[in-house]
């Protein structure tokens, strides 16, 4: 079983970051001992040098050999971008690990909230679903970036929805990816949209929260259906659980994920 563990929208500052809840969300991650770590963004409020460096100190209390972390918004702000890239390394980073294959770009913008893929990434992104070196054909798809692709219930006027989400979403259902990962409207939902699971992460451990949602993060557990069922099933058993920082897991999707991958093949790249 392939576990991940989708934190998003830390906060990392004097206003708005919540460091018991933290402390309470690192001693969960670790004790779920996750394969993969994916943080969609907004680790800071300003993107500055001492919240940047407040939060590689926290990300690095997290036990996990494979994170792929992809700034947001907030983290851009104040030339901020400069500083994740000297951290991270990159802004699009990616990672193969049994049979798992996840894709994450930038999808903000310095000191504009909107969010914004950019057709020039486009080809990029097939690319990495399909050419990735380590990448095998029949390996479990997720893209992961900080803003909602989607619209998200219960969080107001909709405002800052990435200006090329319909473009990207249709890119993501031909390249067959089957889960989305994304952030910044803090508060935690799941879309299925064709074959393809698009989750929203609440924020983690800052105060940003809106009306009746907590802090809380996403688990993703990945298994071959035959053997998380004891039977000769093919396809990926898919569990989505919604986590808080007590520990407490809520179910949210349980599925067997079995599409005709060559449906899905890439029919060239606009
Ligand atoms: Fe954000």
């Amino acid at each position: 079983m392939t576990r991940i563990v989708h934190l998003s929208d830390l906060h990392i500052s004097s206003a708005h970051f919540l460091s018991e809840v933290a402390e309470s969300v690192v001693q969960g991650v670790n004790e779920i001992s996750p394969d993969i770590l994916v943080i969609t963004g907004d680790l800071t409020q300003n993107g500055s040098f001492p919240e940047y460096m407040e939060a590689k100190e926290w990300i690095d209390r997290i036990d996990c050999r494979n994170k792929v972390v992809v700034p947001g918004n907030h983290d851009s702000r104040n030339v901020g971008y400069l500083l994740f890239e000297d951290i991270f390394r990159t802004r699009s980073p990616c990672c193969s690990l049994d049979g798992v294959t996840v894709v994450g770009v930038d999808s903000s913008q310095p000191d504009i909230d909107d969010g914004h893929i950019g057709r020039e990434m486009y080809g990029w992104i097939a690319k990495r679903f399909n050419s990735n070196s380590d990448f095998n054909s029949t390996d479990l798809r997720i893209f992961a970036l900080h803003h909602h692709l989607i619209p998200v219930p219960m969080t107001g006027r909709e405002e800052e929805i990435p200006v090329d989400s319909g473009d990207v979403l249709e890119l993501l259902d031909r390249c067959g990816v089957d889960i989305v990962l994304c952030g910044h409207r803090h508060v935690p939902w799941v879309w299925k949209l064709n074959d393809m699971f698009v989750v929203n992460a609440g924020t983690a451990c800052s105060n940003k929260i809106k009306a009746r949602t907590t802090q809380c993060y996403n688990l993703i557990e990945i298994e071959k259906a035959g053997d998380a069922r004891g039977t000769r099933d093919t396809g990926r058993c898919i569990r989505i659980y919604q986590v808080l920082p007590t520990g407490e897991q809520m179910l949210i999707v349980d599925s067997i994920m079995d599409k005709n991958r060559t449906g899905n093949e890439i029919r060239g790249i606009k």
